[in-house]
């Protein structure tokens, strides 16, 4: 496994890497501003001992070092003032950028990190469906849900492949993959050594195939955020790259490039607008994180589609 780093990051970066993969991950949370400003949380948490940094380039987001106990042990957790998150994990949210009022699909859904953030973001208006598989992550899901106070959330416990035969076409998708996980292992070290290549094979077959349904699930003009916590090529470019070939209305977004990502890799420049995150580069987990469109072949057509929408969106804020 560790000889594709090398192919990717060179010697000296793999090693970095690897080092970085040996020291524990800081502990980041995310402010849930439909029941709290940062502001507000910062000042709640200071006083129970805790000290919090904001994170530049995500005013939602906070280091949080010190306090007695865990963070994830305090009132304000159980009020659902916040969500513990790896800021890496913030950022498919924000590239997706869900507005009140839109309908949005969060195919992979438990434990809810990103669902209640698109919630936040959608300032609770609108229909979000949360898409899970695995019914023992339901009740991690359900309850990050209801801690958060989620009220446009629609939660249903399917394969995600089965949501086109649904119908339903929709405004943005989120596809947080799962993954082999190699981005994590800094939170779960058990994942260093319990991977294989094969695994990386067999989790790029179910990626495409969930990818392959979310283009299916969005409208023309409509978006998709493709993101995983995994490093491998395979899991990410590869994928993103497999999806543009099958796909022709398909194409790669420009993002910003949040807590300052490096892009993707690869010999497609388009993949370069993908935003790549690592340990060693930006104490972070590992992620990848893509935006795709599904264009119209008339830009006319577009525009007719989108200016609702737009519409709509301005009324949100
Ligand atoms: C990377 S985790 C998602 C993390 C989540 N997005 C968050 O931010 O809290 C991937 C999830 O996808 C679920 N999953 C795997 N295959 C799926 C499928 N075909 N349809 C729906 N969910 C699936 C897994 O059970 C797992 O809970």
């Amino acid at each position: 496994m560790v000889e594709r780093y090398v192919d990717m990051l060179g010697m000296d970066e793999t090693i970095q890497l690897l080092q970085a993969n040996d020291t524990p991950l800081p502990v980041t949370i995310r402010t849930n501003t439909l029941k709290i400003t940062p502001k507000t949380l910062q000042k709640r948490l200071t006083s129970k001992g805790f000290e919090l940094t904001p994170v530049e380039g995500l005013p939602i987001a906070f280091e949080v070092a010190g306090g007695d106990y865990s963070v994830g042990a305090t009132h304000e957790y159980l009020f659902g003032y916040y969500f513990v998150q790896g800021v890496a994990s913030m950022v498919p949210v924000e590239v997706l950028d869900p507005h009140a009022g839109e309908v949005v699909v969060d195919m992979c859904a438990s434990p809810g990190g990103k669902t209640t953030h698109a919630a936040q973001n959608m300032n609770n208006k609108g229909r979000l469906y949360a898409l899970e598989l695995n019914p023992d992550r339901m009740a991690a899901l359900t309850a990050n849900i209801a801690r958060c106070g989620v009220r446009n959330g629609l939660v249903l416990n399917i394969d995600a492949k089965e949501f086109p035969s649904f119908g339903t076409k929709v405004d943005k998708v989120l596809l947080d993959a799962p993954c082999t996980g190699e981005g994590t292992i800094r939170a779960d070290p058990t994942r260093k050594h319990s991977r294989e290549l094969e695994d990386v094979m067999f989790m790029s077959a179910t990626q495409k195939d969930l990818l392959a349904a979310a283009v299916q699930i969005v409208k023309q003009g409509g978006e998709i955020v493709y993101s995983t916590c995994a490093v491998a090529p395979e899991e990410n470019e590869m994928v993103v790259q497999w999806a543009l070939e099958q796909f022709p209305t398909l194409s790669v977004v420009e993002t910003p490039r949040i807590l300052d990502a490096r892009p993707g890799v690869g010999e497609n420049p388009d993949l370069q607008k993908a935003l790549r995150f690592y340990p060693h580069v930006h104490n972070t987990e590992g992620f990848f994180v893509c935006k795709l469109q599904k264009r119209v072949s008339d830009p006319r057509e577009l525009s007719r589609k989108t200016s609702p929408r737009r519409a709509n969106r301005n009324r949100g804020r």
